[in-house]
């Protein structure tokens, strides 16, 4: 029987699972044995696999995290592991690799294609940043895990009249981050994308207390600010209560939106369409809705997909001089 391999690759996402379940019942369907690595790139080094079956996915549809467990590989980066990795998959005899990840994972395909193996990348990352799509499976559920958590955080703080700063995760982009303030109406957001300096979150703050708003929420990126610092420095200086708040891994865990669910079925389908059809190292994404697909030197570049209009829209809406006109 012909086979194909699969790995869920990289910081989990939300919808992975029904990304796997959908290319596990489609490998069947198309008359694929299905091979799974455990661990990623790891497990393929390990050669730590097993033969996924349509009884194994039946009821991980709706769950977060990966049942075949997601990893980041430091070997990896290594010739001679990948080497190893390559040799593995070609004595298996796999027509194709599907990696279901983001960025990174994809490096690690495309140095996989160099090296002979057939792979077909889905994206799958909270944050988003995969070039070869505008949407990739696990975004929009962190995005409302971020929400409501806001939307919870608010509520506490406005009947305490606190200042809260609180971090989204989003690596180097900061879309979770600026979807999320926008959907939770938080008042101010700092992002990657546009550095805002101590001087600037002090001006937003302020302009929010003059404006009569005694409970300002700035959602800012990760990896900008240590924010529990920031928020000392706050309350000290506006002596006003202020406190910090790491969303984290909260908003990578749980069950998938139906947007991330949708994306995981479309995707899984086109790949395993793709494979069938004998297309070669190529990432399946999505592109005003359409399903592209993208040869895989192509696809490995980052780029937050960052949408600058929205943020726009956002910084209009905050502004306190603006609303007072
Ligand atoms: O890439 C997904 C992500 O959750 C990022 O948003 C975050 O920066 C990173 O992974 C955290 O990685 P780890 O799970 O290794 O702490």
């Amino acid at each position: 029987m012909k086979k194909i391999g699969v790995i869920t690759s990289g910081g989990d996402a939300p919808g992975m699972n029904a990304c796997l379940k959908t290319v596990v019942e489609m490998s069947y369907n198309y008359g694929y044995e299905c091979i799974a690595f455990k661990r990623a790139y790891k497990g393929i080094i390990a050669n730590d696999y097993f033969k996924i079956t349509k009884a194994d996915v039946a009821s991980i549809f709706n769950i977060g995290g990966s049942m075949i467990y997601s990893a980041r590989s430091k070997e990896f980066y290594e010739p001679e592991y990948k080497k190893i990795a390559a040799d593995n998959i070609k004595a298996l005899g796999l027509k194709a690799l599907v990696v279901i990840g983001g960025n990174g994972s994809y490096m690690g395909a495309a140095s996989l294609a160099e090296l002979g193996v057939n792979v077909i990348c889905i994206p799958a990352t909270i944050d988003n940043d995969v070039h070869s799509t505008t949407e990739a499976i696990g975004f929009d559920s962190a995005v409302n895990n971020a929400t409501n958590m806001i939307d919870n955080i608010k509520q506490t703080m406005q009947a305490n009249e606190r200042i809260s700063i609180i971090e989204c995760m989003g690596r180097h982009g900061g879309s979770i981050a600026l979807y999320s303030a926008m959907a939770s109406q938080a008042d101010i957001v700092a992002v990657p994308e546009d550095p805002l300096n101590k001087e600037h979150i002090y001006r937003f703050i302020r302009d929010q207390l003059n404006f009569g708003n005694n409970s300002p929420t700035l959602v800012v990126a990760e990896k900008q600010y240590d924010v529990y610092a920031l928020a000392k420095d706050v309350e000290h200086d506006f002596g006003h209560e202020c406190r910090a708040v790491i969303l984290g891994y909260m908003q990578r865990g749980g069950s998938p939106t139906v947007k991330d669910r949708m994306l995981a079925i479309r995707y899984g389908v086109a790949a395993i369409e793709a494979i069938d059809a004998g297309e070669k190292n190529i990432a399946i994404g999505l592109d005003n809705d359409r399903i592209i697909s993208t040869p895989i030197e192509k696809a490995v570049k980052m780029h937050t997909n960052f949408r600058q209009d929205l943020y726009e829209a956002f910084k209009l809406l905050n502004n306190p001089r603006n609303k007072s006109k």
